[in-house]
């Protein structure tokens, strides 16, 4: 009944994998869903997709073209309290130093928020690197730019400068990285479970597709915050949620908090998942290295991610899928579904609930077949129990059905399923209107 895991979860055959199929147990599917409703649920309503008219109306007094919202010609400002700020890259700090001597980013943080933020939203690349030095500020205040030279900008010190000079430029370091994506173990040491990052601001949503002790898929949630202003790290509780069936869904998830977890990133690509849950049959504390998993499409990478699309133009402009999608208007809190695009593949992983209410996550290796729609096989996948994981527990996917994905735009599409009967699922197909699941106000996080 073992599965040659090697051809799906092994080092070396994580290339063929693309063209292999879908590999169910690498890729987990969290459910934000369920936080999200229960914690975030006003919030999230004002994410949804209709949550920001506002933005295209607000004109973009700046074209920064950033790399983040280059599709957005406006630039919201960001009422997000919590900006990223930054992981204070040494290097960086050191430079910021020779510009601005005893500069206080934490400082500069709040007076950003304060003064900058209404017109340029959140920091975005190509003004990190201009408002880094201090007197390029004080020249576009003072006659640069017509629209900074008012009261509450030209009364701002030389030191205050400096400070916000020292905030922005913390954040061009690694404090500065987006994690969206899926991760998982390196060089597939634990190959059959992943964890996807949403990652909005200051919020990391993660949807963990894992195995229970009796080996049955299963999935739990993080919602973790940024732990200070220029930390890499975030942390938050644990759930596992039940909810109903995903055939007849009516109602919403219900989590339960089953522990804490903390995610240290190192870089960009890579970091350190720590967790203390008792849950699923099984209780422990473990600490696992993470990077990103890589589709094996032929020459391409994990996209680059950034959070600072304001505008439902540039959500709908994206062309990378790469998120967490939820049932539209959050109509169905409680599932979820997240996208790895790379080319023209997209690796979903979908938590969703059994007939019986458990949670159950389902993944699918879709690839392109027509400009807009993407379309594999089903999966089902049980393996090594997530407390006590090993290789030789690894099963090989079952068949449950089809999926396809059919998106109309960068933020709205439909997810269309038939399952086939196995797998203690009932055979249905069906089809739901789903959109990015946007919780971290007031921005969106965007992939290309
Ligand atoms: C009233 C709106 C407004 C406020 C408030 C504001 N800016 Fe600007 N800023 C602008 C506009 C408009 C531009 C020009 C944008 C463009 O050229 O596309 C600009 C340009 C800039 C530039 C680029 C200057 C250059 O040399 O090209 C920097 C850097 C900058 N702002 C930083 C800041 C910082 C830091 C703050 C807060 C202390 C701030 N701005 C507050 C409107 C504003």
């Amino acid at each position: 009944m073992c599965y040659d895991i090697g051809m799906n979860r092994d080092p070396g055959r994580q290339q063929a994998e693309g063209s292999r199929g879908p590999n169910p147990g690498r890729d987990a599917n969290v459910s934000a869903t369920a936080l999200i409703q229960k914690r975030y649920l006003s919030q999230l309503a004002r994410g949804a997709p209709g949550r920001r008219p506002a933005d295209d109306a607000k004109a973009a007094h700046h074209r920064d073209g950033t790399a983040v919202c280059s599709q957005s010609k406006e630039k919201q400002m960001f009422a997000y309290k919590q900006v990223f700020c930054l992981g204070l890259a040494l290097g960086i700090a050191a430079f910021a130093a020779t510009a601005q001597a005893q500069s206080n980013p934490t400082n500069g943080k709040t007076l950003y928020l304060a003064n900058c933020n209404s017109c340029h939203g959140f920091p975005n690349y190509p003004l990190v690197q201009k408002a880094s030095v201090s007197s390029v500020l004080q020249t576009a205040i003072a006659t640069k730019v017509p629209k900074m030279n008012i009261p509450a900008l030209t009364g701002l010190s030389a030191a205050n400068l400096g400070d916000i000079a020292a905030y922005l430029n913390t954040m061009v370091g690694a404090g500065f990285n987006n994690y969206q994506g899926l991760w998982w173990v390196p060089a597939a040491a634990e190959d059959g479970w992943g964890i996807n990052f949403a990652h909005q601001g200051d919020l990391i949503f993660a949807t963990w597709y894992t195995y229970d002790s009796t080996g049955k898929a299963w999935w739990l949630t993080m919602l973790t915050t940024r732990t200070s202003a220029t930390s890499n790290v975030y942390s938050g509780p644990v759930y596992v949620d039940t909810g109903p069936p995903f055939n007849a869904f009516v109602g919403s998830g219900t989590p339960t908090a089953v522990g804490i977890g903390t995610i240290t990133f190192t870089d960009r690509d890579n970091g350190v998942l720590s967790y203390a849950v008792g849950a699923g049959g099984g209780n422990v504390q473990q600490i696992k290295q993470i990077t990103r998993f890589q589709l094996n499409t032929p020459g391409s990478n994990p996209p680059v991610c950034t959070y600072g699309a304001t505008s439902t133009s540039a959500l709908k402009q994206a062309s990378n899928y790469q998120d967490l999608w939820w049932a539209a208007s959050g109509t169905e809190s409680g599932w979820g579904i997240n996208f790895a695009h790379q080319g023209s593949q997209i690796y979903a992983t979908w938590y969703t609930y059994a007939p019986n209410n458990q949670p159950v996550w389902l993944a699918a290796l879709a690839t392109q077949t027509t400009g807009q729609q993407f379309s594999g096989q089903l999966l089902q996948v049980s393996g090594p129990r997530f407390d006590a994981y090993d290789k030789t527990q690894r099963n090989p996917p079952l068949v449950v059905g089809s999926m396809t994905l059919n998106f109309t735009n960068g933020n709205a599409g439909t997810l269309s399923y038939t399952t086939n009967g196995t797998g203690g699922l009932p055979a249905v197909t069906q089809t739901k209107t789903v959109t990015r699941f946007l919780f971290g106000p007031s921005a969106a996080t965007l992939c290309r």
